[in-house]
């Protein structure tokens, strides 16, 4: 009889579903003969990188024969520098979700749940699923709510918690509902949560919230001392492709991080890159401005198709299209156009639209309305 190897898989592996990334531009264009699409699939920066790193990387790039620093020295200096801690407390990873993983393989076991909100990103439940722990998932806000439809809700997030859980998971703001929690909620549920549970706070698109809703992480980090913050250079700072992103935590969780994280996790171009685009505020502002452009002019443009829309800190919209997602995910690619269908994070009837250089958003509303019409 022929060997099924995933009846030798563990448990929680067999039971998973590979992460879905955003259709990229060539596979498009490769299976529709067509050239010129655009991609407002994953939530990346469409300005594209700094032209510091890409100086940067190219003064390396002869280099690559030799191993990256390991510990990503330079950079972990740099970063606990930027947010005035020790670089003992800087953890990096080959993007944020290397850190979301690490923290799982380090914390949980079969044993053990880990807690998240519905709606929520989707690496959360494939990590944990992964390590073969159990995931506890905490009803979101209803789609009526009056300021964050769909949003984590901290009490339905308390309530989840058991003897079990070692880990809770908050995105502020949330992918793909684009939803957060405003500082002192967050304070208060974290002055809830046990200190021996660890809290991931998902921070992926905090340098696009508004001033006022950012978290005050420093402030946190001192009296939290179970928190543990990811970053990433793979939105603003946009270098995805590099795969780049770091936790801020206490010096002991960093040390157990450090434990399970591979050898070389993060490559030299990526650490030269990150470290040079550190030095580019204006890009950073840049970047933000133009989002914050293209998030009215999108929004406007809903409101004008009477279509509703998430209120999002993000760098994209969930939107309401109030039909199946997905075939109309299908006809927008007709007209090359890439979003992102969400019917696997159980919202068919949304599609995520990443804020593109206003070129692009106009293009896209107006595929949006012929797809519609
Ligand atoms: C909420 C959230 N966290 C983490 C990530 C992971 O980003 P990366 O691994 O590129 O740092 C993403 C990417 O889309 C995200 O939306």
């Amino acid at each position: 009889m022929k060997q099924s190897f995933l009846a030798l898989a563990t448990p929680g592996v067999q039971q998973l579903t590979p992460y879905q990334p955003g259709k990229p531009v060539e596979e498009l264009e490769r299976e529709l003969g067509i050239s010129n699409s655009i991609k407002l699939a994953s939530n990346e920066n469409p300005l594209g990188p700094s032209p510091l790193a890409l100086e940067a990387i190219a003064k390396v790039s002869s280099s690559i024969n030799y191993y990256p620093d390991g510990g990503g020295f330079v950079l972990s200096n740099k970063l606990a520098q930027r947010h005035s801690v020790d670089a003992s407390n800087i953890t990096l990873g080959n993007g944020s979700n290397d850190i979301l993983e690490l923290v799982t393989r380090a914390f949980l076991t079969p044993q053990h749940s880990a807690v998240f909100s519905e709606y929520s990103f989707a690496v959360y439940p494939i990590v944990v699923q992964a390590v073969g722990a159990k995931a506890n998932v905490a009803s979101a806000f209803p789609e009526d709510h009056e300021t964050m439809p769909l949003g984590h809700d901290p009490a339905a997030i308390l309530s989840q918690i058991d003897d079990s859980t070692r880990i809770v998971f908050i995105a502020n703001p949330n992918n793909p509902t684009g939803t957060w929690l405003t500082p002192d909620v967050l304070e208060e549920l974290f002055n809830n949560i046990a200190q021996d549970i660890i809290i991931v706070l998902d921070l992926a698109y905090t340098e696009y919230m508004d001033d006022d809703v950012k978290p005050p992480i420093n402030k946190w980090l001192r009296i939290f001392p179970n928190l543990l913050i990811t970053q990433t250079f793979s939105k603003v700072y946009a270098l995805a492709g590099l795969r780049i992103g770091y936790s801020i935590s206490n010096a002991e969780i960093a040390d157990i991080l450090n434990r399970v994280r591979q050898p070389f996790n993060t490559n030299l171009l990526a650490q030269t890159a990150a470290i040079a685009s550190l030095d580019d505020a204006a890009h950073v502002r840049n970047s933000v401005a133009m989002n914050n452009a293209g998030k009215i002019f999108l929004q406007q443009a809903f409101t004008e198709m009477n279509l509703s829309y998430l209120p999002t800190m993000g760098n994209f919209i969930a939107v309401k299209v109030a039909q199946d997602g997905m075939a109309l995910y299908q006809k927008l690619l007709q007209q090359g156009v890439i979003v992102r269908p969400v019917a696997n994070y159980d919202m068919p009837e949304y599609l995520r639209i990443t804020i593109g250089t206003q070129q692009q958003n106009e293009r896209f509303v107006a595929a949006l309305k012929q797809s519609i019409s």
